[in-house]
């Protein structure tokens, strides 16, 4: 039977009117589920946006409650991540934030280059579909260092298993690269030709530059090699204060003397950043 087509009884403590019974207690289960799986702090306010989020895994799964979900989430290991990937908000873009870009190709990388550095190692942390990534590559890319003599390797890393597949692809919606410089577009892309012209895909030259990862910040993690740029943009806003307090910590751990760390524009550190030099606009290098 379709989902939509089942009676449902609308609970007293059903929050609003909604097609499934959503309780508080249902609220209450998934925010500290998420925040131990994940360490994202849902506050009140997100009740809308969890149900909104959640209830295509239960007509997915033709369940009648978010109790029937709840417990389908505790018996079988294989929706944990479908709970994840559901609750993570992956909005992003090419060039976000251009200030960071136009500081690694204007500024640092060809410091580096000066000073004789042949290695680069890089992380995008919460990397979503790519975007951030390849805007990296680019941007080396543009820096004019002589590339084919140096070592360099982008690792992106994120959470959400949905927004990694997109990733490694590399394909995007045209619409994508609007706002970029055509020359930018004729460098970095391949327009697609026939049922994919309105698509772009990333050249192979610079998908070679990422390797694209799962990873969670408040777990153990693989990237173990010290790195010279750190992206953690974007990311924090949904961490409570403790853990956006220990991933800075951990950041700052691998980060080499003299690396660049890069936050989101609406985050602020909540550590210290005395062992930083700040460079203006949420850049901060490494003392
Ligand atoms: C809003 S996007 C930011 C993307 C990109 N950094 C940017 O600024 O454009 C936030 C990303 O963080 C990821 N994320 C959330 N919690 C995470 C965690 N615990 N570990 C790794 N990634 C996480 C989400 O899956 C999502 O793709």
């Amino acid at each position: 039977m379709q989902a939509s087509l089942k009676t449902r009884s609308i609970s007293s403590d059903n929050i609003g009117e909604r097609e499934f019974p959503f309780r508080l207690e249902n609220f209450e289960q998934i925010k500290s589920r998420i925040y131990q799986l994940a360490g994202i702090s849902l506050g009140s306010h997100k009740k809308d946006l969890v149900y909104n989020r959640l209830v295509r895994r239960i007509r997915a799964l033709d369940l009648d409650s978010f109790d029937e979900y709840l417990a389908y989430l505790g018996d079988s290991k294989g929706e944990v991540g479908h709970f994840v990937n559901a609750l993570t908000t992956n909005l992003t873009s090419f060039f976000r934030e251009e200030h960071h870009f136009d500081f690694m190709s204007q500024q640092y990388i060809p410091e580096l280059e000066a000073a004789g550095q042949r290695k680069l190692r890089i992380w995008s942390s919460a990397c979503s579909v790519g975007e951030e990534p390849y805007s990296m590559a680019i941007s080396l890319l543009e820096s004019g260092i002589e590339l084919d003599k140096w070592d360099v390797k982008i690792f992106a890393t994120d959470i959400d298993t949905n927004v990694l597949a997109t990733a490694k692809k590399g394909v995007y919606g045209i619409n994508r690269v609007d706002d970029l410089s055509k020359m930018r577009v004729r460098s970095a892309f391949l327009r697609g030709k026939g049922v994919n012209s309105d698509k772009v895909m990333v050249k192979k030259d610079l998908r070679q530059m990422i390797d694209f990862k799962y990873c969670n910040l408040i777990k153990d993690w693989t990237i173990t090699e010290p790195l010279d740029i750190i992206f953690c943009r974007n990311v924090m806003i949904y961490f409570d204060k403790k853990t956006q307090v220990e991933l800075l910590d951990r950041m700052t751990d691998l980060l080499k003397p003299g690396g660049i760390l890069c936050i989101g524009h609406s985050e602020s550190p909540t550590r210290s950043m005395k062992d930083y030099k700040l460079l203006g606009r949420t850049m901060y290098q490494k003392l």
